[in-house]
């Protein structure tokens, strides 16, 4: 006998279908995973030289402020027209303006890398994969502290925070729809513009909100940006999985992501997590 319920072919290409982007999204999401785990792993590499370079460096500046200092009082020792020679010789006043400089901005600059492992550190969290109690402004600072870069020269960055309850989430993943929206915005900015991000709560949600003032988009755009594969990025450039998979991530939060877009003004993209998960 005929089984009843057999699928038709239609339902079967369907499926399929829908297996192929499951698939592609699952390898998108460890592709983005592994990432994290390299970055985590290359950030913890780089923090053990980076620990002994910049205590290195506080002695150096400190040997080198008495080295010159040592210097100048043997100076004294010798007479006027031989100390104006070996000072002309080894270019020693140059050198005592521009050592404390070089030492300064080397600190600096090491500062700044111990910044970007920090943030490198927060935005992967690989060892989370597992909901935990979080703050949700820290991963939205190290997220917008890693793109700066490519920020900045498209937009100007504002930050609307309110202060906010700890939220329950699975901040690496989080981080991966934060970095996605603001990377859209700044995309969706031909030339220069402003990205606003800002944060927010009640009793129900804790929410977070991406708007741009670029491009915008067409109710017809509008409908399809979360499918997978949908782009209008030049080949290569998008893979337009972005938002497929942070809807994804948003989904297994029990969240919301909201979208309001006018072609030409700009767009605006709201992310609620509810603050508490359903049983
Ligand atoms: N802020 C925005 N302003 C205008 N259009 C947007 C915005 N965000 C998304 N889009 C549209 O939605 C499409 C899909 O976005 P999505 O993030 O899924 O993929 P992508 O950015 O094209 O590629 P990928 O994120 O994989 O690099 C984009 O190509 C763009 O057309
Ligand atoms: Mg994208």
């Amino acid at each position: 006998m005929k089984p009843s319920a057999e699928p038709d072919i239609a339902q079967v290409t369907e499926l399929q279908a829908q297996l192929q982007v499951l698939k592609e999204q699952l390898l998108q999401s460890e592709k983005l995973a592994s990432l994290g785990q390299l970055a985590a792993g290359v950030a913890h590499e780089i923090n053990n030289p980076i620990g002994y370079v910049s205590s290195n460096m506080k002695m150096l500046a400190e040997y080198s402020s008495n080295l010159i200092h040592l210097v100048k009082l043997l100076g004294q020792q010798v007479t006027e027209e031989s100390r104006s020679a070996l000072w002309a010789h080894f270019d020693f006043d140059y050198v005592c303006a521009d050592l404390p400089k070089l030492v300064q901005e080397s600190e600096q600059g090491l500062d700044r890398v111990v910044e970007i492992i920090r943030d490198l550190k927060d935005f992967s969290h690989i060892e989370e994969t597992e909901f935990v109690e979080a703050d949700l402004h820290q991963g939205i600072q190290s997220t917008l502290n890693l793109v700066s870069n490519e920020l900045k020269y498209k937009a100007e960055v504002v930050k609307d925070f309110t202060e906010l309850p700890k939220l329950y989430c699975i901040p690496s993943q989080l981080n991966q729809v934060v970095l996605n929206l603001l990377l859209n915005a700044a995309q969706a900015i031909e030339q220069h513009g402003i990205i606003r991000i800002g944060t927010g709560f009640d009793d129900r949600w804790v929410w977070f909100q991406v708007t741009d003032n670029g491009k915008g988009m067409n109710s017809a755009e509008l409908a399809r940006i979360f499918e997978p594969f949908y782009t209008t990025k030049p080949k290569g450039q998008g893979t337009g999985l972005g938002l497929s998979l942070s809807r994804s991530i948003i989904e297994k939060h029990h969240g919301v992501i909201d979208v309001s877009s006018t072609p030409g003004s700009g767009s605006c993209f709201t992310v609620k997590i509810p603050r508490q998960l359903p049983e």
